[in-house]
């Protein structure tokens, strides 16, 4: 008897995150993800593990809903997305949760010189390269498999010369819903020439479920110094200190608190579209803290990049309807996209983005959900 209380008891400690009744989950039908775009077959693929669960598509491998457990038992939806692959292509945004690549963020006019030859890549942002440029990884259709009820995995072939990039580059990202409450998310990537590489996910993270205003969230950012920009949220180069600034998060704050400030890079961003450079690159550390009261829920991230853009939704403008009638209204999200440091081909004191013949970039990055009562 007291055996079998006292393995219960441990039984309860190692599933902490598990629920005593078992919730409903709004899951979306995959019938309404079947579709086929060049010749090739999209698909909705849902994952679970213990009492996490996401859907994703391959279609830019892209995470379409993420489930965790809220204080009062009930599960959230704490990512944007929208309910059908018809929504996906009709919607105005079009980085609602996918990888985006070859080199996420910017890239100062698309330029960069590697091996002492001057690539030009296409330009979509201003006169600037954003994540990978219009026909990017988060537009293209992965090939997928289904391992088992908590692995998908995914892998897309970019040509030689796509967006404007060198070298034939195969990248692989796996996602894994795992045991302790985390969706994990690793990738590799080869090349047959030397090129850059920067993917990162595009989630847009609201803890309340995804159409609540995401500022009462409260923020940590395990970080000292962020890359200031020019308007173009091009990094300068220099590295400065968040100290005395709106951009320390190194205590949890809640992000809505100062992002009114007149300080020039909240001004330029038009909120927070910044590049954080973590304090210690490292796996093993919480390097970013998002948490709702109102929920309960809080998100760790861990990730072994060396950096994170925190973007506050400051360009959304609610014309897209999103799952379940959501409006993606101004700032209802915020994206924390692990990665290196924007334009890096082009600071010789970030570091290197190039991936060479026989190297093989890897990345893992992990959210972990858990309760605070
Ligand atoms: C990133 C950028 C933002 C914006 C979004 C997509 O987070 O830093 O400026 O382009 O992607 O809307």
């Amino acid at each position: 008897m007291k055996k079998t209380v006292y393995l219960l008891a441990l039984t309860a400690l190692v599933a902490s995150c598990a629920p005593e009744k078992k919730p409903e989950m709004a899951l979306l039908n995959a019938k309404d993800f079947e579709a086929t775009v060049d010749g090739k077959e999209i698909e909705l693929f849902t994952i679970k593990n213990n009492d996490i669960a996401a859907q994703v598509t391959n279609f830019g491998a892209r995470i379409v809903s993420l489930f965790a457990l809220d204080k009062d038992g009930e599960y959230q939806d704490v990512v944007w997305g929208y309910e059908s692959i018809d929504a996906y292509l009709k919607a105005t945004d079009k980085y609602s949760g996918p990888v985006v690549g070859r080199f996420g963020n910017r890239i100062g006019k698309g330029q960069f010189t590697l091996d002492g030859r001057e690539y030009q890549l296409s330009i979509n942002d201003g006169e600037n390269h954003l994540h990978g440029g219009a026909g990017g990884f988060s537009t293209k259709i992965w090939d997928a498999k289904q391992l088992n009820d908590s692995t998908v995995t995914m892998s897309y072939f970019s040509a030689d010369g796509e967006e404007g990039y060198p070298g034939n580059l195969t990248i692989t990202l796996t996602y894994t819903a795992t045991a302790d409450c985390a969706l994990k998310l690793t990738y590799s990537a080869t090349t047959d020439q030397t090129t850059i590489i920067n993917p990162t996910s595009h989630a847009y993270f609201n803890l309340n479920g995804t159409s609540d205003n995401a500022m009462e969230h409260t923020l940590m950012i395990a970080a000292d110094s962020f890359t200031p920009t020019d308007k173009g949220l091009i990094p300068t180069g220099e590295i400065r200190s968040v100290a005395g600034t709106p951009l320390d998060f190194r205590a949890a704050t809640t992000i809505g608190e100062r992002i009114e400030s007149d300080y020039e890079p909240i001004v330029f961003g038009g909120g927070y579209d910044h590049n954080w450079i973590f304090s210690k690159q490292s796996l093993e550390h919480p390097q970013v803290r998002l948490y709702s009261a109102k929920s309960g829920i809080e998100m760790i991230m861990y990730t072994d990049q060396p950096a994170v853009q925190f973007y506050s939704g400051n360009f959304m403008d609610g014309i897209d309807t999103g799952k379940r009638g959501d409006k993606h209204n101004y700032r209802t999200g915020v994206a924390l996209e692990a990665q290196n440091y924007p334009d890096a081909p082009n600071h010789d004191n970030f570091p290197s983005s190039v991936l060479k013949i026989g190297e093989t970039y890897t990345q893992t990055t992990i959210y972990k959900f858990s309760i605070r009562k």
